[in-house]
């Protein structure tokens, strides 16, 4: 056997990528044996450099050759062997995927929305981003009204040829005068939404969320409005041993106002709802000021209302048991997980509002 077929024979057989490439150098790198053979052309006369040029150059060729086959089938081999392989088993069960959760503000938001739909009120929006006349002065808070610094109101820089900054709402309550201008009378609403006032601590978020309350018809008391929290209140907890008072308050934007307090027992160091350990405030409300009437653009003498407003984030605390704001809007899948509720449990009243 010569060397050339030992060398073709050792390239045909070689295992890997990497003992073919130290074939190739062996036989054509810069000391290898083929290229010996091309440089010892320079040192023969002329006649038998004419006979053996042609052979070493086919041997070369031959050797290239063999070579890049040997490349290709060590490449197409280890391709198969992957395919083969890496294959994806699509009978296995799927690995668990991550399954989202109603967060608790959402899940409380549709409760409300069940339970005021039942009392016949739509759901109303406005912007988050709101104009001073919206916020304030149409709620009978003027400019330079004391009232205005009852909320730390965040501002915005002002637009061109806008001649009052507008502001980030610190309230929902101007979604009683966006939603009276596009209803008009009679009106039943309710307006969930995020607010924001520039505070911060353990009770205290920038951005939170409240819902408004407003019904605007002839002949409404102050009898339609206390029917309408105790029911709202009682459905919302799910108890009927609720004890509730109204306490004199004031509010701008309503006359005469009142906070409702309701009754609460202590459960493992936690405040629950119902009992008669304590009060506490749960809500705003009163009976519309004509002003505001006047405002939506109604006979204030003709119609008539009622309002309240109520912190969401603090209905779900008291209903689910958190006692740390923050988290909510923290974004911790462990929490989500452990407060949130499946996406499958809408609440119903027959169901049970918060199952
Ligand atoms: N807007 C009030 C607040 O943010 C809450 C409120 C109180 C709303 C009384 C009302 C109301 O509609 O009648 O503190």
């Amino acid at each position: 056997m010569t060397d050339a077929e030992t060398m073709l024979d050792r390239i045909a057989a070689a295992a890997s990528l990497g003992d073919l490439d130290a074939l190739r150098v062996e036989a054509l790198g810069k000391s290898g044996s083929i290229t010996a053979l091309l440089k010892s052309l320079g040192g023969m006369d002329a006649e038998t450099r004419t006979r053996e040029a042609p052979k070493i150059h086919a041997l070369r060729e031959q050797v290239t050759g063999a070579i890049a086959d040997r490349k290709t089938a060590l490449e197409t081999a280890e391709l198969e062997r992957k395919l083969a392989t890496e294959r994806l088993d699509l009978s296995l069960p799927a690995p668990e995927a991550p399954l989202g959760t109603v967060h608790p503000v959402s899940q409380v938001m549709d409760e409300l929305a069940e339970i005021f739909a039942d009392l016949g009120f739509a759901v109303a929006e406005g912007p988050e981003i709101e104009t001073q006349w919206y916020n304030f002065t149409a709620l009978n808070m003027p400019e330079n009204h004391p009232a205005r610094a009852m909320q730390d109101t965040f501002y915005l820089e002002p637009r061109d040829g806008e001649t009052e900054p507008r502001v980030l709402r610190t309230h929902t309550s101007p979604v009683q005068i966006r939603a009276g201008e596009a209803l008009g009378a009679p009106l039943y609403v309710i307006a969930p939404g995020r607010v924001y006032r520039s505070d911060s601590d353990a009770t205290h978020t920038p951005m939170f969320h409240q819902v408004e309350g407003l019904v605007i018809d002839k002949g409404i008391t102050l009898g339609h409005l206390k029917w309408t929290l105790e029911t709202f209140v009682k459905a919302f907890f799910e108890r009927d041993d609720i004890a509730m008072r109204f306490r004199p308050s004031y509010f701008p934007f309503t006359e005469p106002s009142a906070e409702l307090d309701v009754g609460y027992r202590h459960e493992k160091g936690r405040r629950v709802v119902g009992g008669q350990d304590g009060w506490m405030e749960i809500l705003g409300s009163g009976m519309v000021h004509p002003r505001v009437i006047a405002n939506i653009g109604l006979d204030p003498e003709e119609w008539q209302g009622f309002a309240f407003g109520c912190g969401i984030d603090r209905l779900a605390m008291l209903k689910y048991g958190m006692d740390d704001l923050r988290a909510f809007f923290d974004g911790d899948i462990r929490w989500l997980k452990h407060y949130g509720f499946r996406a499958l449990d809408v609440p119903t009243l027959s169901g049970g509002v918060g199952a």
